[in-house]
């Protein structure tokens, strides 16, 4: 195709200027609609990017007909936003992780793109970082020998987190699809988030190429003192029988292999990760079999595994994976973990988590 994509933004926050700034900066796509709520963000993205704005997702999306739908709202907004982005004919959606806050939503988002047939990305993009791509290069490399676990641990909380540690370590080992995940979780302040989240999850998830996934997200994951910036502190990797290669968000990466250890620069930087992201968008427009690496079928093996992990956390036990029913997870945990405070791991998780 030789001209540009047509693109409508909506939620003009933190990462909805990220996405609109990425497709402008692309020469394959121009923003032509920005939608928000807030009055103020309306009209300064519109002026920025020389778009028509609206504060009606629908009434935008429909007189505009984007050959793109992005939205980039807070976690409770999901269905409501894919029925516009299906409603106004565009070939492809991209939206924010989490998938979505618990399965009635995210069964609803799966059916609703399934039956359009309309494309579909969730914004993993730490993917891109040289850092993080190094390690998926050692990895599938065979460096590492026979790998029997992927790991991954943020200071951040579960909604906010949770999704980037399981899509990377998914990636690490091979998109292979879960069997089984068991967690455990504690503290209920952030309960009361948007991202709402238990302070503290915990678990495993057995893989069906028999690889061990351990996976921590919050007030009692371990610190990586290595990062100083406080989101930033996530280390996420791959073990094998000839050694283990592991990425820190904020830190570089580091090896150790048959040959011996090494290390590398890379920090994660949207300016510099949302570019290829946005690309992708592009190529698979363009071409139906260059599927995109962040595409929702495998976003959404990733939220499945973080809703068995919430179930297990609630209930107890095993839980099987893919899920049969859908419920609401979070009101489940609600329900069930303690009020106890959480214990943190450091005292560098203390203020955001109100200790
Ligand atoms: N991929 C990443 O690295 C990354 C990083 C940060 C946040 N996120 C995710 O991005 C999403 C947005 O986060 P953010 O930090 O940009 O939030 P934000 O609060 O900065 O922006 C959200 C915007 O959506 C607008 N909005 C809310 N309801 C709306 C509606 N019905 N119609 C139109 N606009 C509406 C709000 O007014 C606000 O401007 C969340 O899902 C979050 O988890 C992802």
């Amino acid at each position: 195709m030789s001209g540009k994509y047509r693109v409508v933004v909506v939620g003009m926050g933190k990462r909805g200027l990220h996405h609109a700034q990425a497709f402008q900066a692309n020469g394959r796509f121009e923003v032509v609609g920005v939608c928000d709520i807030d009055p103020a963000r309306l009209d300064a993205a519109a002026a920025k990017f020389g778009a028509e704005k609206d504060s009606d997702t629908a009434r935008l999306s429909t007189k505009l007909k984007p050959d793109v739908f992005c939205f980039c709202t807070l976690p409770g907004l999901r269905s409501e936003m894919i029925k516009a982005g299906i409603a106004s004919g565009a070939k492809l959606i991209a939206f924010e992780k989490p998938v979505a806050l618990n399965t009635k939503e995210g069964f609803a988002v799966k059916k609703l793109l399934a039956d359009s047939g309309v494309k579909a990305v969730v914004s993993h993009q730490h993917r891109y970082g040289e850092h993080y791509r190094k390690v998926k290069e050692i990895v599938a490399s065979g460096a590492l020998g026979r790998v029997h676990t992927v790991y991954g641990t943020a200071s951040g909380w579960m909604m906010h987190m949770l999704s980037h540690l399981i899509d990377y370590m998914r990636w690490y080992n091979g998109e292979a699809p879960a069997e089984w995940a068991m967690a455990q979780a504690a503290g209920t302040l952030k309960f009361s988030d948007l991202h709402t989240s238990p302070d503290y999850i915990g678990g495993f998830i057995q893989f069906a190429n028999g690889v061990r996934g351990i996976v921590e997200c919050g007030a009692g994951a371990p610190d990586v003192p290595e990062v100083d910036y406080w989101w930033r502190k996530c280390r996420i990797g791959a073990q094998g029988t000839d050694g283990f290669a592991e990425v820190l968000t904020g830190g570089g990466w580091r090896a150790v292999t048959k040959t011996g250890a090494c290390s590398g620069p890379g920090c994660m930087n949207y300016d510099l990760d949302m570019p290829p992201y946005i690309q992708e968008m592009a190529d698979w427009l363009d071409d139906d079999h260059k599927v995109h690496s962040c595409n929702f079928e495998s976003a959404y093996a990733g939220f499945e595994i973080m809703m068995a992990l919430c179930r297990s956390a609630a209930k107890g036990g095993q839980i099987a994976v893919p899920l049969a029913d859908a419920c609401d997870e979070i009101a489940m945990l609600k329900q069930h973990v303690g009020n106890g405070k959480v214990l943190l791991s450091s005292p560098v998780n203390a203020k955001e988590y109100g200790q």
